[in-house]
């Protein structure tokens, strides 16, 4: 078996890896090729048979962060999986070790994560962190802004949200991601209950979905983030209360807080004292990864 890295410049190596991923999750990465690439920080880490096939896999890439204002440079883990027939071998620990071992070389401030295996990696320092969303009545109406659906399988539509997520704002002050074009894109494709609207006046994509009379507000993706309440105006939904799944400063808007449960914990290591005591936060669900 042989050990490789940053091996995403070697075609064949990638579609293993997207074998791999697809073979243990059903996720198919090799979207990405339509989307404009992997992330060029991605630093991965696996091991392949002598086929070629990758049997191993945890990775590692910069995903900076706005915390209580300040930008924290972050290091993302994802894309761990090992194969059936490998597993129980101590690969993945040995993957584990070489990306955190890469990471404190690199100087990241803070690591995340996220699984539904926190087991996994609290040997290594990381902690379980809760995430809260907000819910409330619909904010009063605004004059009604113009709005247009997107299609992430429209190239057009593609290279208009990869143009605004690479000069984003963040969506908050409080808690957000920089970068983490790749996973929005990713996201937007895996959940086809995710509507993705184009606000001109604002060059917003807003990220959302309406189920049983409520609005869900999943993400902005914007170089000047609208108030909550033009983006429903620019929408047009008819739902009457909302569910925001990010921090909530800058929609002109405040909801009732409540815990977000997801599949995966929030896991993070390092310099975290600020994360702690900034709760409520949440990642958007466009930002997992
Ligand atoms: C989880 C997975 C990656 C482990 O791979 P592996 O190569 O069998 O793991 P290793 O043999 O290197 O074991 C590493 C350590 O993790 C522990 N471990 C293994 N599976 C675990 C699990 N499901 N939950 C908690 N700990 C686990 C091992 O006991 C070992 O602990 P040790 O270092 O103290 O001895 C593999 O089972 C897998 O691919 N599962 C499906 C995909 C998945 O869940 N990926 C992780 C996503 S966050």
């Amino acid at each position: 078996m042989q050990f490789r890295s940053d091996y995403f410049g070697d075609r064949a190596a990638f579609q293993a890896l997207v074998d791999l991923l697809f073979d243990t999750f059903e996720i198919d990465i090799g979207q990405l090729d339509r989307l404009g690439g992997p992330g060029p920080t991605s630093m991965p880490f696996g091991y392949f048979d002598e086929t070629g096939r990758c049997v191993a896999n945890f990775s590692a890439f910069s995903t900076p962060l706005i915390i209580d204002g300040r930008r924290v440079r972050a290091v993302g883990y994802q894309s761990g999986a090992v194969r059936p027939e490998y597993r129980g071998r101590g690969l993945y620990r040995d993957l584990m070790q070489r990306a955190f071992a890469w990471a404190k070389a690199e100087g990241f401030e803070l690591g995340m994560l996220l699984t539904d295996k926190p087991g996994l990696y609290e040997p290594y320092g990381f902690r379980v962190i809760e995430q809260h969303m907000f819910r409330g009545p619909m904010p009063a109406g605004a004059t009604a802004l113009p709005c247009r659906q997107l299609s992430i399988e429209n190239d057009a539509d593609v290279a208009l949200i990869r143009s605004v997520l690479v000069d984003r704002m963040p969506v908050s002050e409080r808690f957000a991601v920089i970068g983490h074009i790749e996973e929005f894109l990713l996201n937007a494709c895996f959940d086809p209950s995710i509507r993705l609207s184009h606000m001109p006046d604002h060059d917003a994509i807003i990220a959302w979905r309406e189920e049983a009379g409520t609005f869900h507000l999943l993400d902005i993706a914007s170089r000047e983030i609208p108030l909550l309440a033009q983006v429903i105006a620019a929408v047009q939904t008819r739902a009457e209360r909302a569910a925001v799944y990010v921090p909530t400063d800058r929609l002109g808007w405040t909801g009732e807080t409540g815990r977000y449960e997801g599949s995966c914990d929030l896991m993070v290591t390092g310099d975290t004292d600020a994360l702690f005591k900034l709760e409520p936060f949440m990642l958007s669900p466009l930002a997992e990864f």
